[in-house]
């Protein structure tokens, strides 16, 4: 790395030396012991909404009921991300020795990997690992197993309610919350559902502690990220970062030299104009008018050769197709978008009609009933105000 600033971590993917040691030290542990190591570690899941992974570990222990499950959402639709398919191949034992240690606090004796459908080819290896985990649990007699659920290729199955109503195979549509999964989750028990990376960074926290952790990344964006970069850069891959990283440095060490736009979060997220590389940086704090942007991964760079028109017609697209359907301000509202956009590329509406298709991307996020319609706002809005000019006729 050329910037002091963009620092590399190595905590995912670092192999390790003795194959079940981390966890076992872990299951030794007091329930009480780890779980504030995963709270005082600051760490928030990875899978984009950036909740709090200790919380929501301890609402789920203090349910009572007769039965918990632990989910490990895999199904990473969101474009421009393909790490968790990265941190899945190369370190498995590491995902499901989170979800043993997230099931351990709870008092899950089941857990589920719920697997995006488009990577079908990881089920072989991955059930070949899972038998080698289960077994090892049940020579510790550790009560818990983990079997792989196939998703089919639904972008909306990774939000967590559509998810679990996918795997008791009822349509994938988003739940009305509350209740959240940790009080009413799969079959209606009590449920933590974690990124991949949320889980395998819960273990490792349990090895370094929460300390060496919280040393990385910023206040409100504890420790290290891992990203997947595209678009326009000589070094596409998964790269894992300190947290705090600003816009400008990651543009300086992973684009071409001619990067005019980032995208940051995939379609969902914020697309960020060379001008204000500078006063950006990547973390939780979110928002348009924020300085710091969340992302599940997704880092996608694009340069001048690049017309941003297609770029968010493409995103609309992507919506449009991947909307459920279920409520109004999101189906129609994602059509109406990318026929707005349309019309003013033709000339047949004026620019100002770009306006009042912001105002309807406002109402969809007050209106939208999951993060789908909510987040369509993110890009839009920031696609057009950034790039109005290549908007118009
Ligand atoms: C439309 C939509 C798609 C989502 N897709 C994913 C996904 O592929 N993977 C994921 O981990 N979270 C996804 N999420 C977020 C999940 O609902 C949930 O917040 C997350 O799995 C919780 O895990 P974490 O706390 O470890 O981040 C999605 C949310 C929405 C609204
Ligand atoms: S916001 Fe869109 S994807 Fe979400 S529930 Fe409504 S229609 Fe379905």
């Amino acid at each position: 790395m050329k910037d002091k600033h963009l620092k590399r971590v190595d905590i995912i993917f670092k192999p390790h030396s003795v194959k079940y040691e981390v966890l076992d030290n872990t299951l030794k542990r007091s329930n009480e012991d780890v779980l504030n190591e995963v709270i005082e570690s600051g760490l928030k899941g990875r899978g984009g909404a950036g909740f709090p992974t200790g919380l929501k570990w301890k609402f789920a222990a203090e349910q009572k009921a007769e039965k918990k499950f632990v989910i490990c959402n895999a199904d990473e639709g969101e474009p421009g991300t393909f790490k968790d398919r990265e941190i899945l191949t190369k370190v498995p034992r590491k995902v499901f020795g989170g979800m043993t240690v997230c099931a351990k606090i709870i008092g899950a004796k089941r857990g589920f990997v719920y697997l995006r459908g488009e990577y079908k080819y990881l089920l072989p290896f991955l059930n070949q690992e899972l038998e080698k985990f289960n077994n090892h649990l049940k020579e510790i007699n550790f009560d818990f197993k983990i079997d792989i659920f196939l998703g089919s290729g639904a972008y909306v199955c990774g939000e967590e309610s559509a998810l679990m109503n996918s795997m008791e195979g009822k349509r994938g549509e988003p739940r009305n919350k509350p209740p959240f999964p940790t009080v009413a989750g799969l079959d209606g028990f009590p449920t933590v559902i974690n990124n991949v990376e949320t889980l395998v960074y819960s273990l490792m926290i349990c090895r370094i502690g929460s300390k060496a952790f919280k040393e990385l990344g910023t206040r409100d964006s504890r420790g290290s990220k891992v990203f997947s970069v595209s678009g326009d850069t000589p070094i596409p891959g998964i790269y894992e970062l300190e947290y705090g990283l600003s816009v400008k440095d990651f543009v300086e060490e992973f684009g071409d030299g001619d990067t005019k736009a980032i995208q940051i979060g995939g379609a969902a997220g914020f697309c960020v104009p060379r001008k204000k590389f500078g006063q950006t940086t990547v973390g939780y704090q979110g928002g348009l008018n924020g300085d710091s942007l969340p992302t599940g991964g997704s880092m996608m760079i694009f340069n001048s050769s690049r017309s941003m028109y297609n770029v968010l017609h493409n995103y609309l697209d992507f919506f449009e197709e991947e909307s459920c359907g279920q409520c109004t301000p999101c189906r129609v509202g994602c059509q109406q978008l990318r026929k707005g956009i349309e019309a003013v590329k033709n000339g047949e509406k004026p620019e100002e009609y770009l306006n009042q298709l912001v105002k309807l991307t406002e109402t969809m996020k007050l209106t939208s009933k999951c993060g789908l319609g909510q987040s369509v706002a993110n890009s839009f809005a920031s696609i057009v105000e950034n790039f109005r000019e290549e908007m118009i006729y």
